[in-house]
């Protein structure tokens, strides 16, 4: 086991990232720069939510974190050691510290396999022997994550999905650790079941005093879960902060858009949604300067040459990527901004907007 200073990161990450190389037979097409240089920390007992669209690096960095991935550039440093490179070996003693909850309750875990075995693998494999041995252990650990310690002979196939996402949340708990990657551990899930696990996994936060990175497309899930919130947009972090900060006063656009799309989650002034247009630009060719750029209202000529850096602002409790970040409140895009979809959803037009006044357009 390793010690950490309640004031000291947990995880420390620097300009991590992951670049995949493509070919067509031995034709290289290049690198899909799926992640592109993050910088974040997680504090003890912290949970902090990795949110975004689809494909913007969400999965990549969390299978990085606990080394299931090899990064190509930057440091990841757990309780002050640096395992980005760390062999298998170096590995183990920090295995019990570091674990993972995969999306799919289904896929994860091995159908042949009793529920009492599964969740005693971690135990076995790094030849740990509990106190009153691992079968009174694993039936502790069923106990706490709300299932009946007499089904420890039952198999996968005998639970419901809800069930079987508190078999993976037990096995992640079996070696006690500090930091548990959660790749959208709900998502997966019936509506009505996910809010259960949800509340486990904060009720088992706060009782073990476990520090999160908790992936997830939902935004009302991580406000509920997550004392920080980072954005990630085509393979960098676009905002950082506190989640009242993130969820009440967003200062990237890009945030503003995905709140927008959820009024009900955040205390934003009355401005219609958000609609963004065109696709997200693909991670082989990303956009110079600001990625954000071919889908923002408030582009100008600057976020096509310069990169806006992650700057710490309001006293350093929140870093914003963008050369034009907005201050305040919520309001929507004035009216002459937006064009209004076939849908009959507020779209905001970049052409529409783009300029010299396009600092204006959220005021
Ligand atoms: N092994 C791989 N080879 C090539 N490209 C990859 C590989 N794994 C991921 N990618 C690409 O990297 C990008 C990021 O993928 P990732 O799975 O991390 O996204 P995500 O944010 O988790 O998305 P989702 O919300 O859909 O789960 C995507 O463009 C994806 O296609
Ligand atoms: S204003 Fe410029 S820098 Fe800011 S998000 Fe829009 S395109 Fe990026
Ligand atoms: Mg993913």
């Amino acid at each position: 086991m390793t010690e950490t200073r309640a004031d000291e990161p947990l995880l420390r990450v620097r300009g991590l990232a992951k670049h995949f190389p493509v070919r067509t037979g031995f034709r290289s097409r290049g690198l899909v720069r799926a992640v592109d240089g993050l910088d974040f920390d997680v504090r003890p007992g912290e949970s902090l939510g990795l949110v975004g669209e689809s494909g913007c690096g969400k999965t990549t960095t969390g299978r990085m974190l606990v080394r299931l991935l090899e990064p190509t550039a930057g440091t990841i440093e757990f309780a002050g050691r640096d395992i980005t490179h760390a062999g298998r070996r170096a590995l183990r003693p920090l295995r019990q510290d570091l674990q993972i909850i995969f999306q799919d309750p289904y896929a994860s875990l091995n159908p042949r396999h009793t529920v009492g075995r599964i969740v005693a693998m971690p135990l076995q494999v790094n030849g740990i022997d509990p106190p009153g041995g691992v079968k009174q252990r694993v039936q502790e650990l069923l106990e706490l994550v709300g299932l009946n310690p007499e089904h420890y002979n039952r198999y996968p196939h005998e639970f419901s999905g809800g069930q079987r996402q508190r078999v993976g949340i037990a096995r992640a708990l079996a070696l006690r650790p500090k930091l548990i990657v959660a790749d959208e551990p709900v998502s997966a899930l019936d509506v009505s079941i996910q809010a259960q696990v949800v509340n486990l996994l904060r009720d088992l936060q706060r009782d073990l005093g476990l520090a999160f990175v908790f992936i997830a497309h939902d935004l009302a899930v991580v406000r509920h879960f997550c004392h920080r919130v980072a954005v990630m947009y085509l393979g960098r972090i676009v905002e950082l902060g506190d989640r009242a900060d993130i969820y009440e006063r967003p200062q990237h656009p890009y945030t503003r858009a995905l709140l927008s799309a959820i009024p009900d989650v955040t205390t934003l002034g009355p401005g219609g949604r958000i609609r963004l247009t065109g696709d997200v630009p693909t991670p082989l060719d990303p956009p110079s300067g600001c990625r954000f750029r071919t889908r923002c209202w408030k582009a100008r000529d600057v976020c096509a040459t310069e990169e806006p850096a992650l700057v710490p602002r309001d006293g350093g409790r929140q870093a914003t990527a963008c050369h034009f970040p907005e201050s305040g409140p919520v309001t929507a895009p004035a009216p002459a901004q937006r064009a209004v979809a076939a849908d009959g959803d507020e779209t905001v037009d970049p052409a529409a907007t783009a300029g010299p006044d396009a600092q204006e357009v959220a005021r």
